[in-house]
């Protein structure tokens, strides 16, 4: 009887921990600047776009959705040199749909700025930055089986330390499940 609630419970707190994986892990479609109609000339440096992103996390595998009119406006991704010129000309992507959806698909820097003549100059430019999965502030999606073989990878950070310890709390429920 007292094995059996033990099991109950562990696999309870199994599963609450799969659950708290399953929601770090998933990927996010991201409305820029958190509402519809934020693709726009800022009224203030707080109501800017960049405000925003500071504020915002952004990972690996997360998508940036723009709502905006397409037949007045559009998005560019630019180099770092045409954000910081507010270049228009060579863009390295170029959208104009309305509805525009960009996967951030790896970590760094993603620079934005509106294809309007002068409202770059305005303010109506973004810059997003991908966390690295390394050294993100919170806990990873759920670990490779790799990572579970072992201490193979030291802890760098006390994000790391966090995830070990959570890596050995489900190795100690799984293992009192087993035996
Ligand atoms: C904008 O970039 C293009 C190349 O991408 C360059 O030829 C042009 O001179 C730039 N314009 C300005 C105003 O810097």
């Amino acid at each position: 009887m007292a094995v059996l609630s033990r099991t109950v419970a562990s696999s309870s707190l199994l599963l609450t921990l799969f659950v708290l994986f399953s929601s770090f892990s998933e990927a996010k479609d991201i409305l820029v600047g958190g509402k519809t109609g934020a693709w726009k000339i800022p009224s203030s440096q707080s109501d800017s776009l960049n405000h925003w992103a500071e504020s915002t996390r952004f990972r690996v595998g997360d998508s940036l959705v723009w709502n905006y009119d397409g037949a007045k406006d559009s998005v560019l991704q630019v180099t770092k040199e045409d954000y910081v010129s507010c270049n228009t000309t060579n863009p390295i992507a170029q959208y104009k749909d309305g509805n525009t959806k960009v996967e951030l698909h790896k970590p760094g820097p993603f620079y934005f700025i509106s294809g309007v003549q002068g409202s770059c100059e305005k303010g109506q430019k973004l810059i997003v930055v991908v966390l690295t999965p390394r050294h993100r502030y919170d806990i990873s999606p759920a670990p490779s089986p790799a990572e579970l073989d072992g201490p193979a990878v030291a802890p760098t950070s006390s994000a790391s330390s966090l995830k070990g310890g959570l890596v050995v709390a489900l190795g100690l429920l799984a293992w009192g499940l087993l035996f």
